[in-house]
């Protein structure tokens, strides 16, 4: 690595993503660490565990649904950080709900949060990139609800298709500039999310609470949990030189849930 790498990553205050930006910042990258607002006092907490690492990290309020925010987040790092050369579309939500329930509100949401986002972190680091050219990786959040369908999951399902979709043809429309786009498709993290994906199964299916999570825990092969570090590990590899000739993949982290 050259003397000034520079990561983005989007919800980096917590769970998967300050997982990413820990294992980035140990792999030698200073980081921007985005997240909403609100998650400012989480996210600062953040940016001391990187600069304990002696990397240097700034974080930026981005509400990664707005273009603008977006866009911004990658000027900072260029700004305050010097530089700019991997970006991960990390944040996102879930929804549990059957498909019948789903409302237009609902649909809308989901998709400008988990979707939206990915096309204006493409565009906004692929236009960096390109401008200086700088052969950059692209790396984004899908899931194994990005391969097969979930029950009562049917909007999330069909966003992270929608990641893994736009991780394809970016792939190959920015391969010219030797840009590479991937994504990471982890299975059951425990993070926020599931907590609040368990809580409303456990409304829908009237299992207690935390019953919903161990059924599905026991349905991985190598028998536990995943953790943030285990999903770090791969966006360390797709930012590494090792990953170089890798483009257009989702690369499941599940502990053996899915084959493909
Ligand atoms: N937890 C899992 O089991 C799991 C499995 C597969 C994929 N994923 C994906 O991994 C990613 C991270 O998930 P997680 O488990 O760490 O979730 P989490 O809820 O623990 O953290 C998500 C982070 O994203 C931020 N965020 C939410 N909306 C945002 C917005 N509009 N703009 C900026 N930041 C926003 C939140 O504030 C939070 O810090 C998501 O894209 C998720 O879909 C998670």
């Amino acid at each position: 690595m050259t003397d000034t790498q520079v990561a983005l990553v989007t919800g980096a205050g917590q769970g998967i993503g300050r997982g990413i930006a820990l294992k980035l910042a140990a792999d030698g990258y200073d980081i921007v660490v985005a997240d909403l607002d609100f998650q400012a006092e989480k996210a600062a907490g953040v940016v001391a565990e990187i600069e304990a690492l002696g990397r240097r990290a700034v974080f930026v309020a981005a509400d990664v649904s707005k273009k603008a925010d977006v866009e911004a987040a990658v000027a900072t790092a260029l700004e305050k950080l010097g530089g700019f050369d991997v970006i991960v579309n990390n944040a996102g939500i879930a929804q549990v709900k059957p498909i019948l329930e789903v409302t237009e509100e609902e649909l809308n949401k989901i998709f400008q949060i988990n979707v939206n986002s990915v096309v204006y972190g493409i565009q906004a680091a692929a236009k960096s990139f390109i401008e200086r050219g700088v052969k950059g990786r692209i790396i984004s959040a899908a899931s194994i609800a990005a391969i097969k369908g979930f029950p009562i999951l049917g909007a999330y399902s069909a966003s992270k298709f929608a990641v893994r979709g736009l991780t394809q043809v970016a792939a190959q429309e920015l391969a010219t500039h030797g840009i590479t786009v991937n994504a990471y498709g982890p299975g059951i993290v425990g993070t926020g999310m599931w907590e609040l994906i368990d809580s409303e199964l456990s409304k829908i299916n009237g299992k207690p609470l935390g019953q919903n999570l161990k059924e599905n825990v026991e349905s991985i092969q190598l028998g536990r949990i995943e953790t943030p570090e285990d999903v770090a590990g791969v966006v360390s590899f797709f930012a590494s030189p090792n990953a170089g000739y890798v483009t257009g993949q989702v690369l499941l982290v599940d502990g053996g849930m899915l084959y493909n």
